[in-house]
């Protein structure tokens, strides 16, 4: 190898002595150098650096075709070109079977005079090419992530100083493909937080809306009580149906917030605490169903009660009577006045409850979403509600060791079925410190 730097050359070239010719060229690559550490300082695609480089490359050494490969693991993949002819764009080989390999493997250049006679390079790939003579060098020398190729039509054996330019286009190579990862890397974040910023605006806008619509009603009640009392109407016949509607909308409030705490806590790690005590879940089911008994005429919905007998078992009475309360507030909602069947039935060791009812059912493009908090799917489509109910239902049943599933048709209802151990096991009982 000679120290020289063959580029191709201005025709005026010819009027210089050969020291001050090989002066110029270098100074033309590095001017080359400086304008591809410009060009690469301002893109910030792999697609784009590759077509720098690849350029470039070519132009540097005055090759008849330069390639870009990137490592893939064991394979070598010829990502982009520039050549007099076709080479291998778009092609994977094994990494220890190509000499693109071979430089990575071993963190150095390859300089290739005669193709054919060298072991290293895979005769049937290049048979079909132009290539007889070839230089490559690995992008970073640490832990090589590619390598830039030059190639020649005639036989050539790369000197030190294209190696050298080579080496030099590599080292900017590798700091721009470092740079458009990290550039990725923060598009990304940027991404997630305006989302995260996004749903948090939009769950609050829904929460203040579901949080209005009770709090009205409840004012409402407040002054037609107020009303009735300056009318000194202390025995008006009103007056207790009044006060049971602002307390009914006073209880609205009171769960809609105490759903928005829960989902809050748990959002931040923490865990339902569960009050332990032994009860009769048929009789807790009824009790529910009784505080719908109004709700359900209003909305024409018939409820029925399936249970053979007792099932008794070791629970939170609150939190079940919660997931029931969210299951048949929205066989309600969805319901369309049709009837609404909740099944009770002891199992062994476990009691499993169905709420069934024959409403709209659920959209397939739902499904996988309704069981999700507000915050990781962003708020669930929105039909008066805050997308709170299942997934405060399904941290509910999980800790207690149960689990919650649905079966759904459109237009033909929806089945939500829920099994839950006889006594909380194992998972809960670590929440269950707070027994009282
Ligand atoms: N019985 C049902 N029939 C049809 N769709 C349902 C039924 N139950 C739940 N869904 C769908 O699942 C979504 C999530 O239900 P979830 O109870 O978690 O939230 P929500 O009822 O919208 O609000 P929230 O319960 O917090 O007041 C609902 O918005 C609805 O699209
Ligand atoms: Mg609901």
């Amino acid at each position: 190898m000679t120290d020289s730097v063959p580029q191709a050359s201005p025709s005026s070239d010819a009027a210089l002595s050969p020291p001050a010719r090989v002066v110029r060229a270098q100074l033309s690559a590095t001017e080359r150098l400086v304008q591809v550490a410009q060009e690469l300082s301002t893109v910030r695609e792999l697609r784009e650096i590759m077509s720098v480089v690849r350029d470039a490359a070519r132009e540097l050494t005055g090759a008849d075709g330069a390639t870009f490969v990137l490592r893939e693991g064991k394979n070598c993949f010829y990502a982009d070109e520039n050549a007099i002819a076709p080479l291998w764009k778009g092609r994977r080989f094994p990494i220890t079977g190509c000499i693109s390999g071979w430089v990575m493997l071993n963190k150095q250049a390859a300089v290739i005079e005669d193709i054919y006679a060298d072991p290293r390079i895979p005769h049937e790939a290049y048979r079909p090419t132009f290539v007889r003579s070839l230089a490559m060098v690995p992008i970073r020398t640490s832990s090589p992530v590619g390598a830039i190729g030059n190639y020649w039509a005639e036989p050539h054996l790369a000197t030190d100083g294209e190696v050298k330019l080579l080496r030099a286009l590599a080292d900017l190579t590798s700091v721009a493909l470092e740079n458009a990862q990290l550039y990725g890397q923060l598009q990304q974040r940027i991404g997630q937080a305006q989302d995260a910023v996004r749903t948090r605006e939009e769950f609050i806008s829904i929460a203040a809306h579901e949080l209005r619509t009770p709090l009205t009603a409840l004012l409402l009640q407040l002054q037609r009580l107020e009303g009735l009392s300056r009318q000194g109407a202390a025995h008006d016949e009103r007056l207790p149906e009044c006060a049971a509607r602002a307390t009914a909308g006073a209880q609205r409030l009171a769960a809609l917030i105490d759903g928005l705490l829960d989902a809050t806590q748990l959002s931040h790690g923490g865990i339902i605490q569960l009050k332990l005590e032994e009860f009769d879940l048929v009789e807790a089911a009824r009790d529910v169903l009784e505080r719908f008994a109004a709700a359900a005429r209003s909305a024409s919905c018939e409820l029925q009660l399936n249970a053979q007998s007792a099932v008794r078992g070791y629970w939170d009475r609150l939190r079940l009577e919660q997931v029931l309360t969210n299951l048949l507030s929205n066989a309600l909602k969805y319901g369309r006045g049709k009837p609404i069947r909740v099944t009770i039935e002891g199992r062994g060791e476990g009691v499993s409850v169905e709420v069934s009812d024959q409403g709209v059912g659920i959209a397939p493009d739902l499904a996988g979403k309704i069981f999700e908090r507000f915050g990781r799917v962003g708020p669930i489509a929105h039909s008066g509600g805050l997308g709170l109910g299942l997934y405060l239902a399904r941290e509910v049943l999980d800790a207690h060791g149960g689990s919650i599933r649905f079966w759904s048709k459109p237009n033909q209802g929806c089945t939500f079925t829920f099994d839950l151990p006889l006594r909380a096991s194992a998972k809960s009982s670590a929440a269950t410190h707070s027994v009282a």
